[in-house]
């Protein structure tokens, strides 16, 4: 009888004290923590940055490293204050006039796997900060997925990550936005991230997606960045400063300057889309060892180069566009290429490269693609050995509105390869070379252009204008 009275009284005094516990703290969705790289108002443990408990009046000072606002931001979704599935954390920071300590690990958030949405901004839009990275021993920001099948915190409504006006400086090899989240698992419930005025200098990984496990999902990762500078890369990584799986990319009014690559593409997409567009700069980039600027693989549907200038640029490759077919997601592909600009280029060439071309697209075979082309203006462009604009290899394809230009030798390498041209011109002296190919021409002002005289480097091919063979040797 005492037993049970001692114990009714224990578990009345625990709901008490639980009842007590719980309308004192409040569950939130929402943090904000300020960072102020000057600050020098002391706390300890990382207890900085902003409340957790938002019935809680304590006032905390500003965290005074990347480093201290990535912990308390953990010490959140550790402390049962934060509703799973729905918290949203904001970084912001004041006072930028004055750039972080660099001691290596101050310039870093960590991993914030945790949050559904993760906002990195400066709390003015018209100045940024400068993130070194010159000591970090890891990525400025991630989201990583634990070992764990289905982990808590898969959001609903997916995870978003938002960087705006920070510069990214001497982050050398470090990967700067890492993310390795389980596709297949949030296939219906989509990430994205967006960079906006992001800068970086003498960095050389950038941003690298990958799939957690093997499984990609088609384009399940949104990826979008605005007005970013992209300066001063130096890279013999073999991975690309810009490394995309599974995502659906856009490059909008960007600037890549001032680099070298010697192992790797400037960026490179698979199973996704990938777009470059509205004034978007190339401008003194060297690739070496044949690397184009732009790799794809498996990508599909319409995607768009438009308003490109290249500029004062070494390289073998704009573009390869491959399709192996493994996890090929979409049936056709469809590259705009248009309002492009090239001046004061020098185009190497790669003889050991069967797709030796400014353009090269592969093993569309099953499937068709259409490449609309259109003005591209080319001024000054100097093009080394036996090089073609473009190369068709196990394709399909319809070709729409180019001229191509005649500063390249060849028009067309093609290998094993249909090609429907319209509206087109070629003004190469050797229009077409390769083998195994067909090219009808239809209803083209242009034709008259083509030099029927080199059509014999095109081995096995035959080509006909309007329905009329012209050349026959297939
Ligand atoms: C508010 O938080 C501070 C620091 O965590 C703590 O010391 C204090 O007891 C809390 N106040 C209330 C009313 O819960
Ligand atoms: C994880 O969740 C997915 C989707 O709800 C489900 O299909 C899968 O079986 C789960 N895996 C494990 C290991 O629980
Ligand atoms: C960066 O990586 C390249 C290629 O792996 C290597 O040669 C170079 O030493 C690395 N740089 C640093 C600072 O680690
Ligand atoms: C090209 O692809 C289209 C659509 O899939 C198909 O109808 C056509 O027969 C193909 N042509 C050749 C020559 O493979
Ligand atoms: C270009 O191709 C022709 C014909 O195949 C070959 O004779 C010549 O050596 C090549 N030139 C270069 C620079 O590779
Ligand atoms: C066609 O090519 C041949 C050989 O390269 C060249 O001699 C000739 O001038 C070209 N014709 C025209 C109309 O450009």
């Amino acid at each position: 009888m005492k037993t049970n009275f001692l114990l009714v009284s224990f578990f009345a005094i625990s709901l008490f004290l639980c009842i007590q516990n719980v309308a004192s703290q409040t569950l939130s969705t929402a943090i904000t923590l300020i960072v102020d790289f000057g600050s020098s108002t002391p706390y300890v443990n990382s207890e900085c940055g902003g409340i957790l408990d938002s019935s809680n009046t304590t006032i905390y000072p500003p965290c005074k490293s990347f480093k201290d606002a990535g912990n308390r931001a953990r010490q959140y979704l550790n402390s049962g204050l934060a509703i799973p599935n729905s918290n949203y954390l904001t970084i912001s920071v004041i006072n930028t006039a004055i750039t972080p300590n660099i001691d290596g690990e101050s310039a870093q958030l960590g991993n914030l796997f945790g949050f559904c949405t993760v906002d990195i901004l400066i709390a003015t839009t018209t100045s940024r900060a400068i993130v070194d990275g010159t000591l970090s021993t890891s990525h400025f920001v991630s989201l990583q997925e634990p070992n764990v099948p289905n982990t808590s915190y898969q959001c609903s409504s997916g995870k978003t990550l938002r960087i705006r006006n920070i510069e990214f400086k001497n982050w050398g090899n470090q990967t700067i936005v890492y993310t390795n989240l389980n596709q297949v698992f949030n296939s219906l419930t989509k990430q994205s991230i967006f960079f906006t005025t992001v800068y970086t200098w003498f960095s050389n990984s950038i941003i690298n997606i990958q799939p957690k496990g093997t499984n990609f999902e088609y384009g399940s990762v949104a990826f979008q960045c605005s007005g970013g500078y992209f300066n001063n890369i130096d890279s013999s990584l073999t991975l690309p400063p810009f490394n995309f799986n599974g995502a659906n990319v856009a490059i909008i009014g960007s600037r890549f300057l001032n680099s070298i690559l010697n192992s790797s593409p400037f960026i490179y997409s698979s199973i996704g889309l990938f777009n470059l567009k509205a004034t978007s700069l190339i401008d003194n980039v060297v690739i070496n060892n044949g690397h184009p600027f732009v790799k794809t693989l498996n990508v599909g549907d319409n995607f768009y180069y438009t308003g490109v200038r290249i500029s004062n640029c070494i390289f073998s490759k704009f573009l390869q566009h491959e399709n192996n077919q493994i996890n090929a997601p979409r049936e056709s592909a469809i590259p705009h290429i248009s309002l492009f600009q090239l001046s004061n280029n020098i185009i190497t060439s790669n003889n050991d490269d069967p797709t030796n071309s400014f353009f090269s697209f592969q093993n569309y075979q099953n499937a068709e693609y259409t490449l609309s082309i259109s003005t591209i203006n080319s001024e000054n462009v100097q093009v080394f050995g036996n090089k073609s604009f473009i190369c068709n290899q196990n394709g399909n394809t319809s070709i729409y509105g180019f001229e191509i230009p005649n500063t390249f030798p060849i028009g067309l390498i093609t290998q094993n390869s249909y090609n429907n041209i319209a509206e087109s011109g070629v003004f190469s002296d050797i229009p077409f070379a390769g083998i195994n190919s067909i090219f009808e021409f239809n209803s083209i002002p242009f034709y008259s252009t083509l030099n029927t005289t080199n059509f014999n480097y095109c081995d096995s091919c035959r080509i006909s204008i309007d329905g009329q063979v012209v050349y026959d040797n297939l």
